[in-house]
């Protein structure tokens, strides 16, 4: 269970400013060496930013713009807008990539941050939404609607739903608000009723099973006509049966979204109980094991990307919740994960060699890639989650 915070509002500020003056450096020096000629590195091996030669997938490159984004909204500093600008650009060819399921990591922290910032009426932000509206469009068109219970697919094929789409299909709901047609946001409705359907898991629903707990994948029957479940399934998790934890954070973060573009209380509800899973599971420090279910804990690599999102994510449902006793718990507990990672153990600073912002992130686990890293994703969160508390705290 997490425990509560230590740091009161102002030494929490200073901390948080402190990190943020850390990722302003640390990510000026990696632009020396990343720069937008290149494509972007993914997570770090033995502390340089590194990009593997085979990607599985390549679904970062926009956390890399995106910090740039957000280290302008918190610093004012035109010089990384002007940055933020460069590298979002070359993001959007992308937006007609059709063998991902990714172009909602990609496009909304880096053009949609973008188009926040443009005012209306500035013919730039028409051609930002332009880019924003194709990306989420072409994103609807990995649609399995075989079944009675359609959804996007993942890379895997037809067959797969993953956990993390739940953040891509966010760009759907944008895209709809801004002008794509009814079916994108129909598509992104189903989407999410599919998985919190199968993918959070409800007590009593199955042997052993525990309310809020949250499984990477689902395995469908992708004959023609068919469509029917056929069994839960797991790439970066320890099992099926257990709880990874950066896709227990991703539902968290995409139901609390999808309840905001929706309205529709089953997303709500659904958020709700992930995050007291995550509350009541995650350790003191608030920053979970790779997986709640992995075989060796206390002795497993820790997920701090996983925790950084889960801090975005608690913020968002305190803001949605008409529980009170629970809004109370998330801030806190966001409040708790942000004193530990921008701490000593988790912030690079002061770890010599170390090119990224925060340590210990895990990528995937079962395939040894960047366990104990720094991550892209990892450290956008992070500043996510310290703009939305900067915002919040007294100053
Ligand atoms: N592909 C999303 C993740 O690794 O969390």
């Amino acid at each position: 269970m997490i425990s509560t915070s230590i740091l009161t509002g102002d030494s929490l500020r200073q901390r948080l400013e402190r990190a943020i003056a850390f990722a302003a450096r640390q990510l000026r020096a990696t632009l020396k060496t990343w720069t937008p000629d290149r494509p972007a590195p993914v997570h770090t091996r033995a502390g340089k930013w590194y990009r593997p030669r085979e990607l599985w997938t390549d679904w970062t490159p926009g956390f890399y713009a995106g910090q740039m984004w957000i280290l302008h909204q918190i610093t004012r500093e035109p010089s990384w807008r002007a940055e933020a600008e460069r590298f979002s650009r070359k993001l959007e060819p992308r937006r007609f990539d059709r063998d991902v399921h990714d172009l909602g990591f990609i496009f909304l922290s880096s053009y949609g941050r973008w188009h926040d910032l443009l005012e209306a009426g500035d013919p730039q932000k028409d051609r930002v939404r332009d880019i924003l509206v194709t990306a989420g469009t072409v994103q609807s068109f990995r649609w399995n609607g075989c079944g009675s219970h359609g959804f996007l697919y993942s890379f895997n094929g037809p067959q797969s739903l993953f956990v993390d789409i739940l953040m891509n299909v966010r760009l759907l709901f944008w895209a709809a608000r801004h002008g794509a047609p009814a079916e994108v946001h129909r598509r992104a409705l189903e989407h999410c009723r599919t998985t919190a359907r199968y993918l959070v898991r409800k007590s009593g629903s199955g042997l052993g099973e525990e309310d809020g707990r949250v499984a990477h994948e689902a395995i469908f029957n992708a004959e023609s006509g068919r469509g029917e479940f056929r069994c839960l399934s797991t790439q970066q998790g320890y099992s099926p049966f257990t709880c990874w934890a950066r896709g227990l954070a991703w539902a968290l973060y995409g139901f609390a979204e999808a309840f905001r573009y929706s309205g529709e209380e089953e997303f709500l509800e659904t958020a709700e109980r992930c995050a007291r899973y995550y509350l009541k599971r995650t350790p003191a420090d608030g920053v979970p094991y790779w997986d709640y279910g992995a075989p060796q804990i206390p002795n497993e690599p820790k997920d701090s990307s996983a925790a950084a999102i889960a801090a975005c994510s608690l913020r968002l449902l305190a803001e949605a919740t008409r529980d009170p006793a629970l809004a109370s718990e998330c801030r806190q507990a966001a409040a708790r994960i942000l004193e530990t990672l921008a701490g000593e153990e988790y912030l690079a600073e002061g770890h010599a060699g170390e090119e990224g912002i925060l340590l210990h992130g895990v990528y995937h686990r079962p395939r040894g890639w960047g366990v104990d890293a720094s991550t892209m994703w990892g450290d956008y969160f992070f500043l996510e989650a310290i703009e939305g508390a900067l915002n919040s705290l007294p100053s």
